[in-house]
């Protein structure tokens, strides 16, 4: 309302309003009674687009019945960042539809809902709901879809269920669930779908379970369950999705199992199956995913899946399986992964599997594979992993490995080969993850060509028979962080070269010849040693150290209390220079100085609407470290981002005209993928920054199902992540080149644009609080919580490497779909220590990505256990271990192409 108006011609306004307001209100409220369980929903959730206006079936996402006078038949909320109690929907007797999917609903799901006799779709799926799903659900017996999964729900499926003869499809997972799967599951006509997964289900899988319907996907991976796998699963041939990994299941894979046709996907890995892999499986032609690894399984690998045509991936490893890897599955033109690892298998290497061209994994490890390697190791261009280790391979490398270009780790430790390493070693440019060949019996030198690898990060030549110098060429290895040569004839001197002087003495103990850091052996002018001088040598060096440190923590800490000095002689100067000006503060804003940088952008910012937008707790659209960010309108449409710096930091608004320089810099560095600054605002002692609006949020937002401004949001797949990720490192890799250390990096301070581009924000921070500059309290220059790199606690400084841990950290929150920091991670973890302690755990990385990216393909899979390693290199405890961003950019491209 224009504060413009006379009060009388006000009166008369708000008069016409309440009058037209009751007048509406009877005809929305007629029917049956839904106006008033309307209201009182929109009471408790408050959904945006719901109100002012009385007439509810015009409300976002509400659907009534046509002719129906105001009968609600559906509501669909999805992703509206919704809390409150709805248990009023049980009120609306017309209702068939509602999803509040992916809110923040919490307590119980409300029993109410049991009242609803037409309801056919019920997802309250990802909510923080808890409790027991409710006995008198079964009141809703017209119930078709039923999704409670990701909540925290608790207790066992109630038998009252059974009531619900018409559901089709019934998803539980991602839960606390205890006890049995009811045995009536296996009794409804129309049961097509039943997922199950993440729980801690015990008891068998109901038997008859797939005899009275149409099963098509039944997913109950992660739980407790016991007993074996009912044949009566395949009995109609509808299943298509089998997946039930980790559980405690025993007996056999049924011969059953060959009846259907359209079975695409199995996975029961992690159990306790015995016997043989029937034959019947060639009969599941469709058969493009087969995982059966860590399971019992003993005979042959059948040869009938020759049969299956579409067969991406055969995961066997950890079984008892005996015999040599068939040679009709080189016909299996589709096959990207063969893993056998772990078995009793043996024979020559199978050649004919390398007539799979599109194979791109080999896992033979941990077998009896004996013989020579073929000349032609990789099957053309497409070959990535070869893991090949603890066999008995015997031979040499053949000169064909120069073929491998797009090899990223070539596994061959532990077997019986020898001769020379070929120089062709070099040719494979693209080795990255590693390179080991250790424990056999590699004799004669080194090739200078290992130089050439220069993105390799892991060389593990140890316990061979190689001679000769160690040669300087290694220097090109620009990548390399772990080095072991340990255990051979070396002899010389270590190259100086910083991963060689950075690793461990054990890298090169066991060559008696060798000398120089790390070994304590000191080359001196002639070799051999001499015993007195290398003393001598260490305790200067140790005395040089402890001098150094003692200067550097001196300087530290006059710097601290230099800092502390100015900063107090600052504020004195302007306190004094306040009062001889007689300045008084004043409520209304004074605006000291003001500037759009963006010509075009002069006319339609207008200053004092945005100093008046961040008066409104309502606009405000985030919170970080360091300032809060608003949304402000413009009298011209536009739409800005303002962020107003907390006071903390009152030292930058005292320092205005280095700021504005700052800003008017930042302003002219063009990256896509950083935030620029189009103007600024000052006033009284608070500074306000101008950016574009980002109507996507942030990826803070994005990920943990916030909605943004809108309420509308898709839950991300991973192509768009990937491409997020991929943004942001590529902005934080040119902030690097133009060095400029980033102060605040997190989920939250990565924006996202109407494509969905990712544009790190907060960049300018870093020019104003730099404390080096002198501009701000060390203290407050810290970063997020949960992002802070673990050296910082003795460094206090925020460093390029530090940087790219807390890049990492966004990495993982991609990855995990969790939270930095988590109360589930227990005591004193945060997400990287969950991480990077999950082996430890015996949890494998299926169980730390989020399943709902990883188990949607196989291709996003791979990419994700890809990233998953540049995430667990950026976030090594180490700063000296961590990747470079540019380097980190490269590998998520490999990542996101391969
Ligand atoms: C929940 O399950 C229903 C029925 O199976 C399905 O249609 C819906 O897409 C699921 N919801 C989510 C958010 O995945
Ligand atoms: C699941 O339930 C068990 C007991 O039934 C409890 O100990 C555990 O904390 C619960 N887990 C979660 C994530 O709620
Ligand atoms: C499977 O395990 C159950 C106990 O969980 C046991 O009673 C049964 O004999 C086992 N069956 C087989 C075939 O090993
Ligand atoms: C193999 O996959 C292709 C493409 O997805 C599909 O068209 C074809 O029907 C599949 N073959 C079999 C035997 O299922
Ligand atoms: C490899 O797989 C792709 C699909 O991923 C397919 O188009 C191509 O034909 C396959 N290559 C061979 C040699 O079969
Ligand atoms: C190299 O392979 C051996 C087994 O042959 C293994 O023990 C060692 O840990 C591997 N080295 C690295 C650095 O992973
Ligand atoms: C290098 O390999 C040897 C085994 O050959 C091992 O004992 C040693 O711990 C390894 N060193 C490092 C730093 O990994």
């Amino acid at each position: 309302m224009p504060p413009s108006l006379p009060p009388s011609r006000r009166g008369f306004l708000f008069l016409a309003l309440l009058l037209s307001a009751c007048l509406a209100a009877p005809g929305a409220g007629g029917a049956g009674g839904d106006g008033a369980a309307m209201q009182a929903l929109r009471r408790e959730l408050a959904p945006p687009g719901w109100g002012p206006g009385a007439d509810h079936c015009a409300w976002r996402g509400v659907t009534c019945a046509v002719g129906g006078g105001g009968a609600v038949t559906a509501i669909d909320l999805p992703r509206r960042g919704l809390r409150g109690d709805f248990s009023a929907a049980g009120a609306l007797p017309a209702l068939a539809r509602l999803d509040l999917s992916a809110n923040s609903l919490r307590g119980g799901v409300p029993a109410a809902l049991g009242a609803l006799a037409r309801l056919e779709f019920l997802d309250l799926s990802m909510n923080a709901l808890t409790g027991a799903v409710p006995a008198a659900l079964a009141g809703a017996s017209g119930l078709r879809f039923l999704n409670l999964s990701n909540n925290a729900l608790s207790g066992a499926i109630p038998d009252e269920l059974r009531g619900l003869r018409e559901l089709q499809e019934l998803q539980v997972s991602g839960n606390n669930l205890t006890g049995v799967l009811p045995g009536w599951l296996a009794g409804l006509p129309g049961l097509r779908v039943l997922s199950a997964y993440e729980n801690s289900l015990s008891g068998p899988i109901p038997p008859g379970l797939g005899l009275s319907s149409e099963l098509q996907v039944l997913n109950l991976h992660s739980n407790a369950l016991e007993g074996g796998i009912p044949s009566s699963l395949f009995q109609l041939g509808n299943l298509q999705v089998l997946i039930l990994t980790l559980n405690r299941l025993n007996g056999t894979i049924p011969d059953t199992i060959g009846r259907c046709r359209g079975l695409s996907n199995v996975r029961i890995g992690d159990n306790r199956l015995s016997g043989a892999i029937p034959a019947s499986i060639g009969d599941a032609t469709s058969l493009t995913y087969f995982e059966a690894n860590t399971n019992d399984l003993s005979g042959g690998i059948p040869t009938q899946f020759a049969r299956c045509a579409n067969l991406t991936l055969l995961n066997l490893a950890y079984n008892r399986l005996a015999g040599e890897v068939p040679d009709v599955l080189g016909e299996l033109r589709n096959l990207q992964e063969l893993i056998v690892s772990g078995n009793g298998l043996g024979g020559e290497f199978p050649k004919s599997i390398l007539r799979c061209r599109n194979l791109s994994k080999l896992d033979l490890s941990y077998n009896s594979f004996h013989g020579d390697l073929p000349e032609d190791i990789c099957n053309g261009p497409r070959m990535q992993f070869l893991f090949l280790d603890h066999n008995e391979f015997s031979g040499g490398i053949p000169r064909g490995i120069g073929g491998c270009t797009r090899l990223l780790a070539l596994q061959l430790g532990s077997n019986n080969l020898g001769g020379q390493i070929p120089a062709e070693i070099g040719k494979v440019k693209s080795l990255q993850i590693a390179l080991n060949l250790s424990f056999n019996h590699f004799v004669g030198t080194l090739p200078r060509e290992l130089g050439r690898l220069d993105k390799l990060v892991t060389l593990d030549l140890s316990s061979n028979e190689i001679s000769g110098q160690i040669p300087g060429d290694m220097r090109g290895m620009l990548s390399l962080i772990e080095v072991n040569l340990s255990n051979n004839r070396l002899s010389g001197s270590i190259p100086a070269f910083g991963p060689f002087q950075k690793s461990a003495a054990s890298s090169f103990s066991g060559n008696a010849k060798l000398c120089g850091d790390p070994l304590d052996v000191d080359c001196g002018p002639i070799y051999g040693s001499n015993y007195g001088m290398d003393h001598r040598k260490i305790s200067y060096r140790v005395a040089l150290a402890v001098v150094g440190s003692c200067v550097l923590i001196f300087s530290l800490v006059s710097l601290v209390v230099a800092l502390f000095m100015w900063r107090e002689r600052q504020e004195k100067e302007v306190e004094a220079k306040k009062a001889e000006a007689g300045e008084v503060v004043v409520a209304a804003p004074q605006v000291v100085a003001s500037t759009v940088f963006i010509e075009s952008l002069q006319q339609a910012i207008d200053f004092q609407s945005c100093v008046k937008a961040t008066y409104k707790d309502a606009n405000e659209l985030g919170n970080g470290t360091f300032s809060t960010t608003y949304k402000a309108v413009m009298p011209s449409g536009m739409v800005v981002c303002v962020k107003k710096l907390k006071s903390i930091d009152r030292a930058v608004i005292h320092h205005q005209t280095k700021m504005i320089r700052e800003l008017e810099r930042l302003a002219h560095i063009n990256h896509k993928n950083l935030v620029r600054p189009i103007g600024y605002v000052i006033y009284d002692d608070c500074a306000l920054l101008l950016h574009h609006h980002m109507p996507n949020g942030t990826l803070l937002q994005l990920l943990h199902n916030d909605c943004n401004t809108d309420g509308e949001k898709q839950k991300p797949d991973w192509p768009r992540l990937l491409s997020i990720a991929v943004d942001v490192a590529e902005g934080l890799a040119f902030l690097h080149q133009v060095a400029t250390i980033h102060l605040d990096i997190s989920s939250g301070n990565v924006y996202l644009d109407s494509h969905y581009n990712a544009l790190l924000g907060e960049v300018e921070i870093s020019k104003l609080l730099d404390p080096s500059k002198g501009t701000a309290s060390i203290s407050a220059v810290a970063g997020s919580f949960g992002y802070i790199p673990p050296e910082y606690a003795y460094t206090m400084q925020v460093t390029v490497p530090g940087n790219v841990y807390s890049y990492g950290v966004v990495l993982l929150e991609i990855l995990t779909s969790k939270l930095p920091v988590e109360e589930e991670f227990g005591e004193g973890m945060d997400l990287v220590k969950w991480v990077h302690t999950a082996p430890a755990r015996g949890e494998t990385p299926e169980q730390i990505m989020d399943p709902q990216l990883s188990t949607v393909s196989f291709a996003w899979r791979r990419q994700m256990l890809a990233v998953l390693k540049v995430a667990m290199l950026c976030t090594e405890r180490a700063p000296a271990k961590r990747p470079r961003m540019k380097k980190v950019v490269e590998m998520l491209q490999e990542a996101k192409n391969s």
